[in-house]
């Protein structure tokens, strides 16, 4: 593959731009500074905006008042790659097999963000002006939840106007489906730990005496769900707005069928909330899952022991018209309704992001629809992403635009997990996206 554009994509991929570890925060200043340069190589006025944490990049075309501007976002911020073991070459020495390229941080987010920067390159060249003017407001801390990006869209309110923004950094329905994702669900995080003895206590001669921590976070933990994968925290599905029927039609159109999410998850049988598809239940409806739960002893070997605390990690995934702060008072008032005798515990909130929902028929959403459909060769499919980028309300209450999300990750391309990839196909087909998008978002301008 001598594409000098995979090549180019090959050098953005070494940078290891974990912006969880401190260790990598030189990493990530010169992986800005890497987007800078390309930027500023094909024509756009660049510059880096140092911040508390990473910087940000952004560029811009020459303005033209004449024209709409689009804004395009991206995170050039990478999850850690840990087990390193997992992967089959190393997350930071990208390798193309089987027609993709293997790398942390390829589908989620440079892949992308490079393939519109190339793709306004090659409209520069080929027409000496974009249909639109273009503004890239490029970010490093998306995955630490967009930490300091709010104060930089405060201060710069002006320079950032815009009549839409374009993102991409959601998952395809299936490859080579053109997708438009419409709607996102958003998140509440908490942590709960539980005490009990002062002391880590054997349990031969304590075990009977006192309650055991451990056994308290497992009870709270099976107060959340009924054995319908409904949440029992009360109130949680008050504020959910239910699907439109055109939706329900949407979802079940979509190319995803139970024996693929079972092919790509490894479980021999899907569950969740009864009553509703996959693709509903995944996009459309709210969840409480436990990312972490521990305690005691987790050495080789048994320890008889009582453990004197025990944790769980929860995130809620919200759907409209949830709001993240409602959602973390409802459970914390579900989960000391069941806290059992002997034990204390902490409750301590962590981020949390609102849903985001955009109208698909709007004119700038027919116009994305268009603009997929030409570069793919199919009609859009219409979908609900489950996962969160919190930064679109945001952009939404201080710019006061809508973000269009032009999905193209493939839906195995293991975005935060061990072999993460992006197909080529897709990071070329990026790269036509951005230009016919741009054209047809021009176009949409008596939105
Ligand atoms: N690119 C993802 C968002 C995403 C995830 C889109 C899955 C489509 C499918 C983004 O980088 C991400 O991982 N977001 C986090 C946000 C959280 C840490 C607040 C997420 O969804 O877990
Ligand atoms: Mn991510």
């Amino acid at each position: 593959m001598n594409d000098p554009r995979v090549a180019l994509l090959i050098e953005f991929l070494r940078f290891p731009s974990v912006s969880t570890q401190t260790e990598h925060n030189q990493d990530l200043v010169d992986c800005a500074g890497w987007i800078r340069n390309r930027c500023e190589a094909i024509g756009l006025e660049t510059r880096i905006i140092p911040t508390a944490g990473h910087p940000i990049v952004l560029a811009k075309s020459k303005p033209d008042p004449a024209k709409r501007t689009v804004l395009i976002y991206g995170h050039y911020d990478v999850q850690p790659p840990e087990p390193l073991e997992a992967w089959e070459t190393p997350p930071f020495s990208p390798e193309i097999r089987n027609d993709r390229i293997y790398a942390r941080g390829s589908t989620d987010n440079k892949g992308q963000i490079l393939a519109h920067i190339l793709g306004v390159e090659e409209a520069l060249k080929r027409d000496g002006e974009l249909p639109v003017n273009v503004i890239f407001l490029i970010e490093g801390e998306e995955e630490v939840g967009s930490t300091n990006l709010a104060a930089f869209l405060e201060a710069n309110r002006e320079e950032l106007q815009c009549d839409v923004i374009v993102i991409s950094d959601t998952g395809m329905a299936a490859h080579g489906c053109p997708t438009l994702s419409y709607a996102l669900r958003g998140i509440a995080a908490l942590e709960l730990i539980v005490r009990g003895p002062s002391v880590d206590l054997h349990s031969g001669v304590f075990g009977g005496a006192v309650a055991n921590p451990a056994t308290a976070v497992a009870r709270i933990l099976s107060t959340l769900h009924n054995e319908d994968g409904h949440v029992m925290v009360e109130g949680f599905y008050d504020s959910v707005r239910p699907m439109a029927d055109w939706e329900r039609k949407a979802a079940a159109e979509l190319p995803v069928t139970d024996d693929l999410v079972r092919e790509l998850t490894g479980v021999s049988e899907l569950f969740g909330e009864k009553g509703y598809s996959t693709s509903e239940r995944v996009g459309a409806r709210p969840t409480a899952e436990v990312n972490g739960v521990g305690g005691g002893y987790q050495g080789e070997g048994t320890k008889t022991v009582l453990p004197r605390e025990a944790f769980a990690k929860l995130t809620f995934r919200l759907v409209p018209n949830q709001a993240p702060e409602e959602i973390i008072k409802l459970v914390e008032a579900h989960i000391r309704k069941h806290v059992p005798p002997g034990v204390t515990i902490e409750i301590i909130p962590g981020h949390g992001g609102e849903p985001y929902f955009f109208d698909p028929m709007s004119a700038d959403g027919l116009a994305a629809q268009r603009a997929l459909e030409q570069v793919f060769g199919k009609k859009t499919a219409l979908m609900r992403e489950g996962g969160s980028i919190p930064i679109l309300t945001t952009f939404r209450n201080i710019l006061g635009v809508d973000s269009i999300l032009l999905a193209l990750a493939s839906p195995d391309c293991q975005a935060h997990g061990p072999n993460e990839n992006f197909p080529i196909d897709n990071f070329l087909k990026g790269i036509e996206l951005n230009q016919v998008a741009l054209r047809e978002l021009a176009k949409a301008k008596s939105a």
